[in-house]
């Protein structure tokens, strides 16, 4: 069975809605899933895994959050070289800039991004935002 962990950030609620529903999607096809808001967890805490998913709106400008999140990203950044990681968030008013910058980071540091971009859903997740995460959550624990 793989295992997956999900970490995530959120102000609001959006982004741990998509979090839930990735997780609900990889139970259902047969993965060991842990979620966690990042101020519970490591980066070495986090790497116990065969599959890590991180979560993190857009905030600041285009910019992941900058007390929590950002600084757990940036310690786990160098270790995801080699590896291969999911990316997810909810947005406001933005194009998706953040998601962008992110990925990017990702790649530059020598990982992959799951399926080559982040899934980014505007505000709330509507009933075919939580399907599109449950798909995300069931093709990681497939991966
Ligand atoms: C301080 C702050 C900064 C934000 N900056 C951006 C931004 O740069 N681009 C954007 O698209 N949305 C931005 N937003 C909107 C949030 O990304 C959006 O409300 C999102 O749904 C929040 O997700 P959450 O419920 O998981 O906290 C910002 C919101 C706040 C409160």
């Amino acid at each position: 069975m793989s295992k997956l962990n999900i970490i995530f950030w959120t102000m609001t609620g959006n982004t741990q809605i998509m979090a839930d529903c990735i997780a609900d999607g990889a139970k259902s096809a047969g993965a060991d899933v842990k979620i966690y808001n990042v101020s519970e967890i490591t980066p070495a805490q986090a790497l116990d895994a065969d599959m890590l998913a991180l979560g993190c709106p857009a905030m600041g400008a285009e910019a992941l959050e900058e007390s929590e999140f950002e600084p757990f990203f940036a310690k786990l950044l160098p270790e995801l070289d080699g590896r291969t990681v999911a990316l997810f968030g909810s947005y406001g008013w933005g194009g998706g800039e953040w998601m962008n910058k992110w990925q990017e980071r990702v790649t530059a540091a020598g990982g992959t991004v799951f399926r080559g971009a982040g899934l980014i859903i505007n505000d709330r997740p509507d009933d075919d935002g939580m399907t599109q995460c449950e798909e995300l959550g069931k093709l990681l624990a497939r991966a």
